[in-house]
């Protein structure tokens, strides 16, 4: 019997550059742009974000991520039979990111695509691939989130460049008699779209509108604050679970006080908020991934514990997973 599907790996990579808020307040001052370490970890609670270099793509950070997942679960690319990456910031226009890192992994044959649902792409990536183990269409499945988003900040302006960086994380979900992913709840409404969207697209072989991130920070910031505790909540319903049943809380990690706000409505004590915006930034739908094999790593997550993942972002999406670790 394998009507369920689980997580038996879990990896992640950073770029090795990583730039501090005092790095960007230097860079900012040069272009005679104000900020500081101090309004930054205050409003946001981040302290150091990691850039790709110029010629890195999401496939290569994806690349790394998926390796270490892969490792950790005991598994070789050959016996990957899914590939879904969720992405913002594509190596192309097209092909898939998926696609590109299936070339990489060395393999081929298995469907290999991608999901854009932005910083909720990972919780997006993860119930189709659940969804697609419990009607047996794959059994060995590498989701994957990989961003590049310091290409599509506007290093003039303060209030959205000092938010973003750039990651990958990794899991292997494969077909189990026991139950993983215990429920899922995906949700979103496209009538918000211009309060977080890069407006640009590609036609005509140029670059029509702006290929920068525009963000009304206060719009999204009461919109997540409300879906994620609905999304939370939804989801316990779901799997006939409650709050209190919930071990690790790892939401997307854009805001420390969105998170924390979050995790209070949730009646959660702060030490089961796992937190890694304050060195990774915003990375999007990388940073769930990224934040969840950081605290399976340092020893934080164990096999057995309940973990309620969330996203938000632009679309206006959201969404959580709830599974057993
Ligand atoms: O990934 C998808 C999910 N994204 C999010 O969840 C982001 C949600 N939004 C937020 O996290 C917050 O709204 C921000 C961090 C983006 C902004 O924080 P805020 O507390 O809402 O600040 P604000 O926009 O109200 O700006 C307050 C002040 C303004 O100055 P005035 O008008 O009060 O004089 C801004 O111009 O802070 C100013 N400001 C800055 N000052 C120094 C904005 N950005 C900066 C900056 N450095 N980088």
């Amino acid at each position: 019997m394998t009507s369920f599907s689980r997580i038996t790996g879990t990896g992640s990579y950073l770029p090795p550059r990583r730039v501090t808020n005092d790095d960007l307040a230097r860079d900012l001052a040069g272009r005679g742009i104000e900020t500081s370490d101090q309004w930054i970890i205050e409003r946001t609670g981040i302290k150091a974000r990691h850039f790709a270099a110029p010629d890195v793509t999401s496939s290569d950070l994806g690349l790394e991520a998926a390796k270490a997942a892969l490792e950790a679960a005991g598994r070789s690319a050959a016996e990957v039979d899914l590939i879904i990456v969720a992405t913002s910031t594509p190596d192309m226009v097209f092909p898939s990111v998926a696609a590109i890192l299936q070339s990489k992994l060395g393999i081929a044959g298995c469907p290999a695509f991608d999901v854009q649902a932005v910083c909720s792409g990972f919780v997006y990536a993860l119930t189709v691939a659940d969804a697609m183990i419990r009607t047996g269409s794959a059994k060995c499945a590498l989701v994957v989130g990989a961003e590049v988003f310091s290409r599509i900040l506007d290093f003039n302006d303060r209030t959205t460049c000092v938010l973003f960086g750039d990651g990958a994380g990794a899991v292997v979900l494969e077909a189990s008699a026991e139950p993983g992913i215990l429920a899922t709840d995906l949700h979103a409404d496209g009538k918000h779209v211009g309060i977080l969207c890069v407006p640009g697209n590609v036609s005509g072989g140029s670059v029509l509108g702006t290929p920068f991130l525009h963000m009304d920070g206060q719009a999204v910031f009461k919109l997540a604050v409300r879906v994620l505790e609905d999304a939370a909540r939804t989801t316990l319903q779901k799997a006939g679970k409650t709050d209190q049943d919930i071990d690790w809380l790892i939401p997307h990690q854009a805001n420390i006080r969105i998170m924390e706000g979050t995790a209070r409505k949730l009646k959660l004590p702060r030490e089961k908020l796992i937190v890694t915006v304050d060195e990774h930034g915003n990375t999007s739908a990388a940073s769930v991934p990224l934040a969840l094999d950081h605290a399976v790593r340092s020893g934080k997550v164990k096999k057995g514990d309940t973990l309620m993942l969330e996203g938000v972002g632009g679309g206006f999406t959201w969404g959580a997973v709830l599974l057993n670790y």
